[in-house]
């Protein structure tokens, strides 16, 4: 399968939301867009209303991260708005299998984030109703973040577990990806890399994209 590229527009500048997207257009895969309500995570950043909007100024699949509570309040008004992706939380899910089942018949891809202080064990079982795996390379919460190595543990053993399964899933890592930490995700299994900070902060994101691409397939 081949590598997503997912640019995470909390690096970029929020007042230039659609230039940020069209910076990474033929470069990127998805546009990741990280939701955070200031009580799941310590953190708010943007909802609906914005993405609502923003789907009409690119063209570019959107991967929403939810890092917000009660998902299945909200869940399901990304998929309508065009989310090609909606990936929600398990620490925050009732029901994560019910919540996928919801996105999938509206249409959208389902995926379940796991974040760092969460095990990944008990929600192997669930990989079947879902599309994207998340697998989080540092505490959800904040773009800048240090990549944490020690959290690629779990990448490995849901590849193992994806392998064996024959499963058609996605597994994507976020946090801390960068030039220096894209090729050691890709070899513990991850195709599928956010990358905030790399992509925005670099002074052509495009060919940051590029670049990380490059690393990610070797
Ligand atoms: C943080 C978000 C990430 C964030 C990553 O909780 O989920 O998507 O944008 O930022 P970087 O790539 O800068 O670590
Ligand atoms: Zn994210």
């Amino acid at each position: 399968m081949s590598v997503i590229i997912a640019p995470s527009l909390l690096a970029a500048d929020f007042a230039h939301l659609a230039d940020a997207a069209a910076a990474v257009h033929g470069a990127a895969d998805w546009l990741h867009v990280d939701v955070m309500d200031n009580h799941f995570v310590p953190n708010l950043t943007i909802g609906l209303p914005v993405v609502t909007s923003l789907r009409r100024a690119t063209d570019l699949p959107f991967d929403v991260h939810l890092m917000i509570e009660a998902p299945e309040r909200w869940a399901p008004g990304y998929a309508e708005a065009g989310a090609y992706n909606v990936t929600f939380h398990a620490e925050a899910a009732e029901d994560p299998v019910e919540l996928a089942k919801t996105l999938r018949g509206l249409g959208a891809k389902a995926g379940l984030a796991i974040d760092k202080d969460t095990l990944l064990d008990p929600y192997l079982d669930l990989l079947p109703h879902f599309d994207t795996l998340l697998i989080m390379t540092i505490k959800a919460g904040f773009g800048g973040q240090a990549f944490v190595p020690e959290l690629l543990d779990k990448v490995r053993a849901a590849r193992r577990h994806i392998a064996s399964g024959h499963l058609d899933i996605r597994l994507e890592v976020d946090g801390g990806v960068s030039m220096d930490t894209i090729a050691a995700a890709a070899e513990a299994g991850a195709d599928a890399f956010v990358a905030g900070t790399a992509v925005y902060g670099a002074a052509d994101p495009a060919a940051a994209c590029r670049a990380l691409r490059a690393l990610a397939e070797s």
